[in-house]
């Protein structure tokens, strides 16, 4: 056991309490919150879309917070910050480890997608601040700006996807940067700037959208009020739908960061008798505000008060990166001051998604410290070629649908996958009453046991059924490539060949790590 005595004594810790809370809060806070929720719930139904939302909110993303910072919190007590780690000593079995690599695949496939979303966003910043895209007031106009930088299209603007590569690498070099710093020197200075400006900036976007009124007096209809009321008037009658439901925990899922490996690294770096109980429940909450209130007021309600209800709906429709990047910019450009606020809405959007991806890449950094011994240093060139080389596919294949595929297995599908493992290991493996005592331990108030056996089987049996429903509903469409046009069959192939070479090469490593492990126990017995 030496090794390991060793490791949980030069383990870092997060330095304070409110460092741990800013550092789970951000990174749960990202571009889901400000660009997925609001697009969710104005296609789903509006006001009666929180039903299905709130209800997984409770029944699913809260329990496994505490799962996942219960898990967390006892592998970094034997010196494990990733899954393998925490498996191992959960459920005393060979597979486990392996099982575990799931926790670091996700994480590092997330991340060489979303941190490629992230990159456009701090480079909007800086076009809205510099009026690069000023003039371009039609939708047709902001989309073929977006499509010629990220390389889909040539135009005079961007003639070829050099400026998004460079924005990339920049993006990349930030969030490598942070980590190399370790937990607390990188990631808890990131977080104590970027979660308060977060919240100040969206807070300054929500008074700026409130007073907006009625921007086009031909069209009085078109107003800030009608705007709140389209995202909030509840539509009852789609909750007979399933997509609703599945889309409604599917949102709260990747809100949360639950089911990824991310949390579970983050709560590693607790001390042994830190809360986990209460300190869950301030994370999401602040996840909520950043979601319901924050993120539901800006971009929909204005986009309502400028477009009108019928193209509103188109924009919905067509998606998160719609209404981010061709509606709002176009909104900005009509709005006092608006090259201004358009770069603090990038900008906020580039805080939230680099203190999400800091967290999506600390897994496998944890993982190549610990397990490997490597210094933070080579992990950190480690991990940044790894990253690279990963997201290469992404940025150059984007217009086959690379990313689709990805955030659909990996995205959607995967964190289910994951978070019934999870329960399962927990609570059936390691046991419901120790899984109890572990979470409990050190905290101010008590989880019931009757929760924690609610847990056990209401949302375990909840996970199963949305998983078998998603599979049926769109996993086979998806599997068959049944909305994927011919010529792109390749690289969706190329796609699920990467997950599954991710997967492999994580499962290896671990292999390796193990067996390193052995030879020396062997060689210093104790
Ligand atoms: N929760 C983040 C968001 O809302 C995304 C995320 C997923 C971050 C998984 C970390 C891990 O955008």
């Amino acid at each position: 056991m030496t090794q390991f005595t060793h490791t949980t004594k030069s383990r870092e810790r997060w330095s304070t309490q409110l460092g741990l809370i800013l550092a789970m809060a951000a990174n749960a806070v990202g571009l889901g919150n400000f660009l997925r929720f609001p697009v969710q719930c104005a296609n789903h139904g509006g006001g009666a879309f929180l039903i299905p939302y709130f209800i997984a909110v409770i029944l699913l993303g809260l329990p496994l917070m505490w799962i996942e910072w219960g898990i967390g919190r006892f592998g970094g007590k034997y010196g494990h910050g990733t899954t393998p780690g925490m498996f191992h000593y959960l459920w005393r079995h060979p597979i486990a480890k392996y099982i575990g690599a799931i926790g670091i695949a996700v994480p590092f496939l997330l991340v060489i997608y979303y941190n490629y979303i992230v990159s456009w966003t701090l480079a909007y910043s800086v076009f809205s601040f510099t009026g690069k895209y000023a003039g371009l007031t039609s939708f047709e106009g902001m989309s073929e700006f977006l499509a010629a930088y990220q390389g889909k299209v040539s135009n005079a603007h961007f003639p070829t996807i050099a400026t998004a590569f460079l924005f990339f690498l920049l993006t990349h070099g930030i969030m490598m940067w942070v980590v190399s710093h370790g937990v607390t020197r990188g990631i808890e200075r990131l977080v104590r700037i970027a979660l308060p400006l977060i919240i100040v900036f969206g807070v300054i976007l929500v008074v700026r959208v409130l007073f907006i009124g009625t921007p086009n007096p031909a069209h009085p209809e078109n107003n800030i009020a009608n705007g709140f009321g389209f995202l909030w008037n509840p539509n009852f009658s789609v909750l007979k739908d399933s997509k609703v439901w599945l889309a409604a925990t599917g949102q709260v899922f990747f809100t949360l960061s639950v089911g990824v490996g991310a949390i579970q690294t983050y709560a590693s770096y607790l001390k042994p008798k830190d809360d986990v109980v209460l300190s869950s429940i301030a994370t999401c909450a602040t996840n909520e505000f950043c979601e319901v209130i924050l993120g539901a007021s800006i971009a929909i309600p204005v986009t309502f008060a400028f477009f009108g209800l019928a193209q509103t709906r188109l924009i919905a429709a067509g998606g998160a990166f719609d209404l981010g990047f061709f509606a709002m910019p176009i909104i900005f450009q009509q709005m006092f001051l608006g090259q201004f606020f358009g770069a603090i809405w990038f900008f906020l959007l580039f805080l939230a998604g680099i203190s999400s991806t800091v967290a999506m890449v600390q897994p496998v950094m944890a993982f190549l410290q610990e397990e490997f011994r490597m210094t933070r240093k080579s992990a950190s060139w480690v991990v940044s070629v790894m990253v690279l080389f990963f997201s290469f596919p992404v940025i150059f294949f984007l217009k086959h649908g690379f990313l689709n595929e990805l955030d659909f297995w990996v995205g959607t599908f995967g964190l289910v996958v994951f978070a019934i493992i999870e329960v399962l290991i927990f609570l059936w493996v390691f046991g419901e009453r120790r899984a109890w005592k572990e979470i409990n331990s050190g905290s101010e108030i008590h989880i019931p046991r009757v929760v924690i056996r609610i847990i056990k089987y209401v949302t375990l049996a909840y996970l199963v059924v949305l998983l078998v429903f998603w599979f049926a509903q769109d996993g086979i469409s998806f599997l068959l490539m049944k909305n994927v046009p011919r010529e792109d069959f390749p690289y969706v192939w190329f796609a699920r060949f990467m997950m599954l070479a991710v997967s492999a090469l994580m499962i290896f490593l671990v292999h390796l790590a193990w067996q390193r492990k052995r030879r020396i126990r062997q060689r210093m017995p104790d």
